[in-house]
């Protein structure tokens, strides 16, 4: 089990006491999930916030921190003789909470006394996104699923957020080592990869790359010659002559902080001309984009600022005609990317998504926005220094949308149609970097990835 110093948590939770005020924050540690039957679990994930305060990486604790009593306690068993059978000898759960700061280990079944015995007082809890941490703040606080599902603590969250979205210089290691895991990963792919292989062949070193630097995927790898679909989990196509592949993967390390990269190759080694045009066209967006980050800067005009080159540039290939600004200000740029151009990351891929989108990438006075590609967009606030964000501009083609704003005539005078038919077999292109916001601009976190189509195709070639 790695961890952070003793004083890093101690340091967290003293903060999130002073932030909160008063009473009682539950955190509740994530539980095994049963796959197929209950002694087969999933993959254990431990609860990011949970990890952030209490670092232990092990399924069954919960945790409670008296805000007014100071109190940190810590509820868990200790390993019996029988689980030793199964599992061996293990560090004593008395010494791992000693090695985060905490004194008072109880038995897991006491903290039903210790919540009856709150009763009057506030007890703060983060949202559950797990039925089990639902159903046992329902029993533990006598209340319905429903009133629990509305009932997450406002303080909690936003003390949480407060905390979690700058990034300390320990953090920024892991998440450089998990960039750099993420980074190897790709450039294994780009070797891999080759026509006439199948998808889920390249995907299997994705993941080998992954385990033999003690890692997992911080997510399913999308990894698909239709990266037209943006979520794509799908490997089961043969990588034909003359498709391209996009690959969004990311490595999650032992410490549980994320990567997340995207890149473009074509199958065979070789961008065509057609295919070079689109590439630089997001390759501008993304470098662009990184090089304007600074703090205070607002990321949805960001966003805005690539969707604008992206215009200008399907305009200087006879895709889109018109007036840019107009476009921009209407939203025909969604029909090509009808995604955000990024995201917090840290521990989670979209870290904090549990605590609320809009409450992590929003603030009062800014509105999410409604329109296709906007209105995907979780990060719209101004950036702050010490925050990682994800810059992951897209260009895609997608019959289906094209099809369907076709046939409702919608921005007919900008869209050239006709054009578009030649691109229905393209797919999409995405590139993918993280990003650290620094005092007067930004840095890409971890080693070089090849990027550009020289260094794609130079890569692929060795
Ligand atoms: N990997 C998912 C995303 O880029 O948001
Ligand atoms: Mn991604
Ligand atoms: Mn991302």
């Amino acid at each position: 089990m790695k961890l952070f110093s003793k004083e890093t948590y101690i340091k967290r939770r003293a903060r999130l006491k002073e932030l909160v005020g008063s009473g009682i924050i539950f955190l509740p540690g994530n539980n095994e999930a049963s796959l197929n039957y209950a002694d087969n679990h999933y993959r254990f994930r431990q609860d990011s916030t949970f990890l952030y305060y209490f670092g232990l990486n092990e399924a069954g604790l919960n945790a409670a921190i008296d805000c007014d009593s100071r109190e940190e306690i810590l509820f868990g068993n200790e390993f019996t003789v029988e689980d030793i059978i199964w599992i061996g000898q293990q560090e004593g759960l008395k010494s791992k909470s000693e090695k985060v700061g905490i004194s008072d280990l109880r038995p897991s079944n006491s903290v039903i006394d210790f919540i009856a015995a709150a009763k009057g007082r506030k007890v703060h809890y983060l949202p559950p996104y797990r039925a089990d941490i639902l159903n046992t703040l329902s029993d533990l606080l006598d209340q319905t699923r429903e009133h629990i599902s509305k009932g997450s603590s406002v303080e909690l969250i936003d003390a949480v957020i407060q905390q979690r979205s700058y990034k300390s210089s320990e953090e920024l290691e892991q998440m450089t080592e998990a960039v750099n895991i993420s980074g190897l990963m790709h450039i294994n792919a780009m070797r891999s990869a080759a026509t006439g292989k199948f998808e889920y062949e390249t995907v299997a070193d994705i993941y080998q790359t992954a385990k033999a630097h003690n890692s997992y995927l911080a997510y399913p790898a999308i990894f698909s010659i239709n990266g037209q679909i943006l979520h794509n989990h799908y490997h089961g196509n043969q990588m034909t002559e003359g498709r391209m592949v996009l690959n969004d993967s990311g490595a999650e390390n032992a410490m549980c902080y994320s990567g997340d990269i995207t890149r473009t190759f074509p199958v065979n080694g070789k961008f065509s001309t057609k295919q070079k045009e689109i590439y630089d066209i997001v390759l501008d967006m993304e470098t662009s984009s990184i090089e304007s980050l600074k703090p205070r800067l607002l990321y949805k005009d960001v966003h805005l600022a690539s969707n604008k080159l992206m215009i200008s540039k399907l305009k200087d290939l006879g895709l889109l005609k018109g007036d840019v600004e107009e476009m921009v200000n209407l939203g025909v740029g969604g029909l090509f990317m009808p995604h955000g151009l990024g995201h917090m990351i840290g521990m989670d891929v979209h870290d904090m998504e549990n605590l609320g989108e809009n409450r992590v990438g929003y603030r009062e006075g800014l509105e999410r926005s409604t329109q296709l590609g906007l209105k995907s967009l979780r990060l719209g606030k101004e950036l702050e220094k010490d925050f990682v964000i994800t810059v992951e501009p897209g260009l895609y083609f997608i019959p289906d949308l094209i099809e369907k704003w076709k046939a409702e005539k919608k921005f007919e005078d900008f869209i050239n149609y006709e054009k578009l038919k030649e691109y229905y077999n393209f797919g999409g292109v995405r590139i993918e970097d993280d990003v650290l916001i620094t005092e007067n601009g930004s840095e890409i976190l971890g080693n070089p990835i090849p990027k550009t189509t020289k260094e794609v195709e130079t890569t692929m070639a060795s």
